[in-house]
């Protein structure tokens, strides 16, 4: 099974082609539906700092750049999104206000930003309880979150495509995780829950907000 110190797994599956496919379509087509509703549950990010984990070519925080955030990180565990990333952020010349890492968040978080995403990362990693918590410690304002819905259908997919996996070798798994784990994690660290939205019969996105100092 994957975890933090098998970036490799990660690397495989979330290659160079899938980097050149969301840099393509993101140019053509701009931000998808669920990308969407986490930029609207943002809110106001004028002068704040993003943080987007797994940020894969950095979409959402372009977006968050483009609506008056002032500089962004994004921690990805693979490499493979480099190269399309700064070519995207050189293209609208916002090279100088993102700070790109290529490295697992859980075992090196970062300073905490005001606005923190997660975009269809949860689901990719084993131990929600220590992402969402480390991703809620690192949020001074907002952290926003895109998941799997907890349904049968999405639990029967993701036990499909974990199959194909282990059948092909692949290190990496996909995960359901319960929401009431993540809003156990974020509740430790000073979030409250703000608004739940459901995108249709997949996704959910979900806004916590600092009820407390961090
Ligand atoms: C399904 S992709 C989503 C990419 C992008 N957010 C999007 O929606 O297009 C999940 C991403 O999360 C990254 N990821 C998962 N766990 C991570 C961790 N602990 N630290 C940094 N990145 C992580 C993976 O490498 C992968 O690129």
């Amino acid at each position: 099974m994957v975890g933090c110190c098998q970036p490799e797994a990660y690397e495989r599956f979330f290659g160079a082609r899938q980097a050149r496919l969301d840099a393509g379509r993101y140019r053509k087509r701009g931000l998808g539906g669920t990308s969407r509703c986490l930029v609207e549950l943002a809110g106001d990010v004028s002068e704040t700092t993003v943080l987007e984990v797994g940020g894969g070519v950095g979409a959402i925080e372009l977006e968050l750049l483009a609506a008056g955030a002032d500089r962004a990180t994004n921690v990805e565990l693979s490499g493979q999104y480099e190269e399309e990333a700064a070519t995207l952020l050189a293209e609208r010349g916002l090279s100088d206000r993102v700070d790109r890492r290529v490295a697992d968040f859980v075992s090196e978080p970062v300073a905490p930003h005001d606005v923190v995403v997660m975009h269809r990362v949860v689901c990719c990693y084993p131990d929600v309880d220590r992402l969402v918590g480390v991703a809620a410690a690192c949020t001074r304002r907002r952290l926003l979150l895109t998941f799997p819905q907890e349904r049968p259908w999405t639990r029967a997919g993701i036990g499909a495509i974990n199959l194909f996996l282990r059948l092909t070798g692949s290190g990496f798994r996909a995960f359901v995780h319960p929401f009431a784990a993540m809003r156990a994690a974020a509740d430790r660290e000073g979030l409250s829950l703000e608004r739940r939205e459901r995108n249709g019969l997949i996704w959910e996105s979900v806004a916590f907000v600092r009820s407390s100092p961090s």
